[in-house]
């Protein structure tokens, strides 16, 4: 068994004490916030949990394999460079850091003391993002030409970060999973109505040497909730709509094709109209295969599909999103 301290009992901490109580090679031993008043929840419903506001106390706990951290981004760095060099494996809430500096160092650092660091990308482990990873894979979609995703609500205004850091990470994931090709540049725009220099609607293009090109849409400001991606081949379409109960994929199988009249001198376009097909998805919660996922990496030293390659990929592409931002939407080359 592995032994996990959960630090955080938030909003989100609480699915994952949930999660990994059910899973078979974890034992959730510890649970620490510095909220006195979120650990008295935490004793309600797991009377044998033991539980601290002393953080600093897991360091020099032995008995402690794994740390999850689902603190604010600001506090991810410091906490999990002490669980690193304190022999702890990791596994850290989305967005990683919050600076890519922050990101190398915590990987030097746990490649160095050969500890597992991954990434809570919960949607990664969804049949969605499966059943969308396999229909290119397979090649049914054909070649991919755009990734359009719209995650936008009335969504709790952080202080710390701006919706492309809240709300993005997700969608960025999806993106660095189902597509082998790196991304060349992005460019950004955003505002806040706040005035605080903190981002509540922003736009962000992804593009790449290929003619493929990805777009995200994220707000805090919508009364209307939507979470849609497009993703879109030259044989097919695919709508991935996570406010669907069930039918949260469907299939187009509608495209065009684009060839050249020699003779006439113009682009021809021929348009292919087709059924549309919605496959049947397992039902499972997407954090208990996350769970899983990290346990199996500690104890059979399998690589996570949310591993720190995914938290990097994707810190990079904010961090080079916000630069963008504050410069109005200038173009900026990853490195
Ligand atoms: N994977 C997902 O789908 C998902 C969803 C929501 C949030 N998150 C991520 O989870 C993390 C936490 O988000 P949240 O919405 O639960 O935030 P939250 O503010 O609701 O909860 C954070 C908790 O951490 C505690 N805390 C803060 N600093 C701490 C410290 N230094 N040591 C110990 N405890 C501390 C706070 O008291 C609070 O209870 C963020 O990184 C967020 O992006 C992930």
């Amino acid at each position: 068994m592995i032994n996990c301290a959960i630090i955080g009992y938030g909003y989100w901490g609480p699915n994952l004490v949930r999660n990994f109580s059910a899973t078979p090679n974890a034992t959730v031993k510890l649970v620490a916030d510095l909220r006195q008043e979120r650990l008295n929840l935490v004793k309600k419903n797991y009377p044998t949990v033991e539980v601290t506001t002393d953080i600093d106390s897991i360091w020099s706990d032995n008995s402690i394999d794994a740390v999850i951290i689902a603190t604010p981004v600001f506090t991810h760095f410091e906490l999990a460079q002490k669980a690193l060099n304190s022999g702890k494996h990791v596994l850290l809430e989305k967005p990683m850091t919050d600076t890519v500096a922050h990101a190398l160092e915590l990987i030097d650092l746990a490649n160095a003391k050969g500890k597992v660091l991954m990434v809570d990308h919960t949607f990664l482990y969804t049949s969605s993002v499966q059943k969308m990873k396999s229909l290119i894979d397979n090649g049914d979609i054909g070649k991919v030409k755009y990734f359009d995703s719209t995650r936008i609500n009335l969504g709790l205004i952080q202080q710390d970060v701006n919706v492309l850091w809240d709300l993005a990470p997700h969608d960025i994931s999806i993106l660095d999973y189902l597509m082998p090709e790196k991304p060349h540049s992005v460019q950004a725009t955003g505002v806040s109505h706040i005035h605080n220099g903190i981002e509540n609607i922003a736009y962000l293009t992804v593009n790449y040497s290929s003619d493929f090109i990805a777009h995200f849409s994220c707000s805090w400001s919508s009364t209307v909730k939507i979470r849609t991606m497009l993703l879109g081949g030259d044989k097919k379409m695919v709508v991935f709509n996570d406010m669907e109960p069930t039918e949260k994929i469907k299939i187009y199988d509608t495209a065009h094709t684009v060839s050249s009249d020699e003779e006439k001198q113009r682009v021809l376009v021929d348009y292919r109209v087709g059924d549309v097909y919605i496959p049947k998805l397992e039902i499972k919660e997407a954090l208990g295969g996350m769970a899983k996922d990290f346990m199996d990496a500690i104890e059979k030293g399998t690589t996570p599909l949310a591993s720190w390659k995914s938290g990097l990929n994707t810190i990079r592409i904010l961090e080079a999103a916000q630069i963008s931002i504050k410069e109005k939407g200038r173009e900026v080359v990853l490195s």
